[in-house]
């Protein structure tokens, strides 16, 4: 069987006045139709990885990889127009930033029916539905009234949640997630992830699930890639990510504060310069 997505030796380079900064160096992986975790501290590269299977990253940014094939068809073979209808259709991305990614001159169920109309062909009265009971899947009250509202009279969250509806609503086959869930409270955090999780188990949907959450990553995610300094440095199912061998890992596990069993110091993470550095047969995923 092809895999769903299927990333070998994915870099990301951006010029800077001091030379190339390699920001995702040799990244390999697989997915099937399954939550795959991407965990790392900041500027680890979990976004940029994201964002290059989609091809959405700038130039003078460069994306380098043997391929990046979705369904076993390359991307990187794709023109720009290609690339259109697999993010309209095929992939949708929650960005990090939802502020960034929805319209600010354009309502918010304006810009949902525009995204299902691009979708299917549906007629504006079952456009409007479709929206409705999208925003009702994540948990936003009060639906018609957030439709004719702008994105800058949504709270943080709530931005959140409508990118969240928006990207579900061509239905995908495949959705990244960057930190989808950071910017919510604890319960609506979990109807959120209830909401992907469903939508993986009922529609055989992948998904990417980037985060900085090592406990919410094993417990919401089949297998997780731990991310250092640009390199995938340790992959693992999630329930085993309390086994995982690697020093980074085993670092941020141990700098976790644990209520049943309380430390009196917390472990600072030490970093090795080893670990940065790029096997010359990376480990695949
Ligand atoms: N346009 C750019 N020019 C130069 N460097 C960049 C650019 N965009 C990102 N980077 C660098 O690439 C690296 C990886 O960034 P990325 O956004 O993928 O990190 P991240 O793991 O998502 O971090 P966070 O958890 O903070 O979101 C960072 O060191 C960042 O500074
Ligand atoms: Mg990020």
């Amino acid at each position: 069987m092809t895999d769903l997505l299927d990333v070998e030796d994915l870099w990301v380079r951006f010029p800077t006045r001091t030379g190339m900064f390699d920001a995702v160096r040799g990244v390999s992986f697989r997915l099937g139709r399954e939550r795959l975790g991407i965990v790392g501290e900041s500027g680890s590269g979990k976004s940029m990885t994201g964002r290059a299977i989609l091809r959405l990253i700038r130039p003078p940014g460069q994306v380098d990889a043997t391929h990046i094939k979705l369904d076993g068809e390359n991307l990187l073979d794709k023109s720009e127009v290609e690339m259109r209808a697999v993010r309209g259709n095929r992939i949708s991305m929650v960005m990090q930033d939802p502020k960034f990614s929805l319209n600010p001159v354009m309502t918010v169920g304006e810009q949902l029916i525009e995204a299902y109309q691009l979708h299917a062909r549906g007629g504006q009265a079952e456009a409007r539905k479709r929206a409705i009971e999208m925003l009702e899947a994540v948990s936003i009250r009060d639906a018609e009234r957030v439709m004719r509202a702008h994105p800058h009279e949504m709270s943080g969250g709530m931005g959140q949640r409508i990118m969240i509806a928006m990207m579900l609503i061509p239905d995908p086959e495949l959705l990244i997630a960057d930190e989808p869930t950071s910017a919510l409270d604890v319960s609506v955090q979990g109807q959120v992830l209830q909401i992907m999780d469903k939508l993986v188990q009922d529609r055989g949907m992948g998904l990417i699930f980037i985060s900085h959450d090592l406990n919410l990553v094993a417990q919401f995610c089949d297998r997780v890639l731990i991310m250092y300094a640009g390199r995938v440095v340790e992959t693992c199912d999630a329930h085993k990510l309390h086994e995982a061998q690697h020093p980074y890992t085993r670092g941020l596990l141990n700098s976790l504060p644990r209520f049943d069993a309380p430390q009196k110091r917390l472990e600072v993470l030490k970093r090795d310069p080893a670990w940065a550095e790029v096997p010359s047969v990376g480990p695949r995923a």
